[in-house]
């Protein structure tokens, strides 16, 4: 049995750390796993990424709803390029960095678009491949703005997103959480790294020993 794990967060909640070292963890014990990130992963899916950071960084305008409907294509290709054909194979795990409760959270709870509209397509979309496992960093906005701003030192855009629209997404996360407790796993983003990336490896050996059936590798 195939499992796919999302990891959510927002900007700078240290996601995409623990989705490697989950991954390099998981790989250690012996499972078979697949590394995605959302957008990208797929030529059309990295093409994306690079318009939608391009617009962030220069104001090229690419309208909300426009970023919402590339976010759904990148999402589309990835999942009948990658997704659907690892979930079909046997013992694999894929990982995902971002996933369909990224698109609720940013575009449906940050930017206002109709929540239900985006669970409907986004259900289209991913068809099958719904993830078995959610984890969510989740991290003040204090802490998540202060880790970006020194990560990226786009002082402006970030401080301009913090508050409102960052506070929105947090939220959004939570509430979505809250609705499906048995897929959500919620963690403390300001934890030292490798005490949540040991916290995160149990939650998903768990899980995974759960759904399959099956005994760890080791
Ligand atoms: P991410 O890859 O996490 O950012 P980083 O460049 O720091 O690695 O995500 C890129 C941005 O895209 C992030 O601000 C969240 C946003 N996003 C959405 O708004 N909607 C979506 O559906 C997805 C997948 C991402």
């Amino acid at each position: 049995m195939s499992i796919l794990i999302t990891l959510e967060g927002v900007d700078g909640s240290g996601k995409s750390t623990q989705a490697k070292l989950l991954a390099n963890n998981l790989n250690e014990k012996g499972y078979n796993i697949i590394s995605l990130r959302e957008p990208g992963d797929t030529e059309l899916g990295e093409n994306l990424r690079e318009l939608l950071n391009d617009h962030q960084g220069t104001n090229t305008s690419i309208t909300d709803l426009s970023q919402l409907c590339l976010f759904l294509a990148s999402r589309a290709q990835l999942v009948a390029e990658k997704i659907a054909p690892a979930l079909s194979g046997t013992n694999n795990i894929v990982i995902c960095d971002r996933y369909m409760d990224s698109t609720l959270a940013y575009q449906g709870y940050g930017m206002g678009f109709d929540i239900e509209l985006i669970k409907r397509v986004n259900s289209y979309v991913v068809g099958h491949c719904k993830p078995s496992l959610t984890i969510l960093i989740d991290c003040p906005i204090k802490v998540s703005v202060s880790r970006t701003i020194a990560r990226t030192k786009k002082m402006s855009r970030f401080e301009a997103k913090a508050n409102d629209f960052q506070k929105r997404v947090r939220e959004g996360f939570i509430s979505l959480a809250n609705e499906e407790p048995k897929r959500w796993h919620v963690v403390d983003g300001t934890l030292n790294k490798i005490t949540l990336s040991k916290q995160i490896l149990l939650i998903a050996v768990n899980a995974i020993r759960d759904l399959s059936g099956q005994k760890t590798p080791e």
